[in-house]
This record gives structure tokens, sequence and C-alpha cells, in this order.
């Protein structure tokens, strides 16, 4: 059943809810947004990643990676970045202006990765091989590279400030479309 509420009142807190049932349930849409951002030379790069954690109180939202990975060199250079979520289910795009802190280390990583590492992602931040680098011709990654020493784990968190939000609803009774921060609501056309 599509949900339809009127005031900002309504709407705000009911995005918010369902950001946070999203980093709960790994079949709700938005769990997994692009995230986009731009790298060292100002091109555009995206990338689908899975929504871990929601704090609605300080309006952020954290996700899982590597700390090597391509995203993170690009959001230690440039920190703002877009998030874009899609529901069928809720008719709602959200398209949500962020700036990103990459944390590493401290207590917060060290227990996440503590359960991390019992996960079947574990794997996934303990390769030799940081993510995209190229693999020798036919695609494995040769012996002596596999048989490396694991290096120390590259768990790291995506910390997403909540700056803007730009919520778009599709209905039979017409697009309605919406900019908000924190304080503030405009009514926008589609
Ligand atoms: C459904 C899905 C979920 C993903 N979730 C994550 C994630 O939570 N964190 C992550 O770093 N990469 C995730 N990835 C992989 C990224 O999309 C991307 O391929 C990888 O992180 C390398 O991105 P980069 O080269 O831009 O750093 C996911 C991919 C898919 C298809």
């Amino acid at each position: 059943m599509k949900i339809h509420l009127q005031t900002p009142e309504e709407i705000r807190p009911q995005i918010w809810k369902e950001l946070a049932r999203a980093s709960l349930d790994r079949h709700h849409e938005w769990r997994t947004p692009v995230l986009a951002c731009v790298d060292a030379n100002g091109l555009p790069d995206a990338r689908t990643v899975v929504l871990r954690q929601v704090d609605a109180v300080a309006g952020q939202l954290t996700f899982y990676t590597d700390s090597r990975s391509p995203k993170v060199a690009q959001l230690m250079t440039q920190a703002s970045a877009m998030l874009v979520f899609w529901s069928a289910r809720l008719s709602w795009q959200l398209r949500v202006r962020v700036a990103c802190s990459v944390i590493t280390s401290g207590l917060e990583v060290e227990a996440l990765w503590q359960k991390v590492q019992q996960s079947a992602a574990a794997g996934d931040y303990l390769s030799p091989l940081p993510p995209g680098a190229v693999l020798p011709l036919g695609g494995a990654a040769d012996a002596e590279t596999v048989n490396a020493p694991a290096p120390a784990h590259s768990f790291a968190m995506l910390r997403a400030q909540v700056l803007q939000m730009d919520w778009l609803e599709l209905s039979r009774d017409g697009l309605r479309r919406a900019r908000l921060s924190a304080s503030t609501w405009k009514w926008l056309t589609p």
C-alpha cells in the first residue's frame, strides 16, 4: 500500500524511518543506494553501496568499505558526494547531498571489524590486492599474490553527514518534490 503523506511534518520523519528500516532490512529497496562523487580530475564516479547505519538525530548515514578502494581516495580529496535512493514500493526517489568522512581506525572501527571478521564478508577486507587492481591475463591473481601474507584488515567506515535532501514522489495524482535540510523545507516543481 502506498503511503500518501501530506505535510513536511509527516514526510520528513517518514523519510528517516524508511532509511533506518533500510539499514536493517536487506530487502528494503533503499538498502543499496548509489554513491556518486568526483575523482581527483573532477570526473564523476558512482557505485552501489550498502546502507549499514542510520542516525536520524545526528543526520548521518554510514557505509562499510575497503580503505584501499578508489572511492576512499576520491572522498578524502573531495568529501562532497551524492547518494541516490529509489524505491518502487514507496514511489520515492531520494537524492542526498552529503559530506563524507572516512574512518579507518579507532574504537568504533575495531569493534565493527570484530563483528565483520566473523562474517562471510571478512575476506573482502583481507585481500592482498586492493579493489580495482588489474589482474594478470586470465583473470586470476598469481600464486605469489594469492599466497602473500594477508595484510592487516582494510575495513573502513564511510560516514556521510546529510546536508540536503531532494525528495521526489511519483503518483497518479501528480508528482511532488521538495528540497529539505535539517531545518528547512521547500516545495519544488517536479
Ligand atoms: C549490491 C551491491 C552492494 C555493494 N555494496 C558495497 C559496499 O557496501 N561497500 C563497498 O565498498 N562496495 C560495495 N559494492 C561494490 C561497489 O559498488 C564497487 O564496485 C566497489 O566498492 C569499488 O568501487 P570504487 O572503485 O568506486 O571504490 C557493492 C556492489 C553491489 C552490486
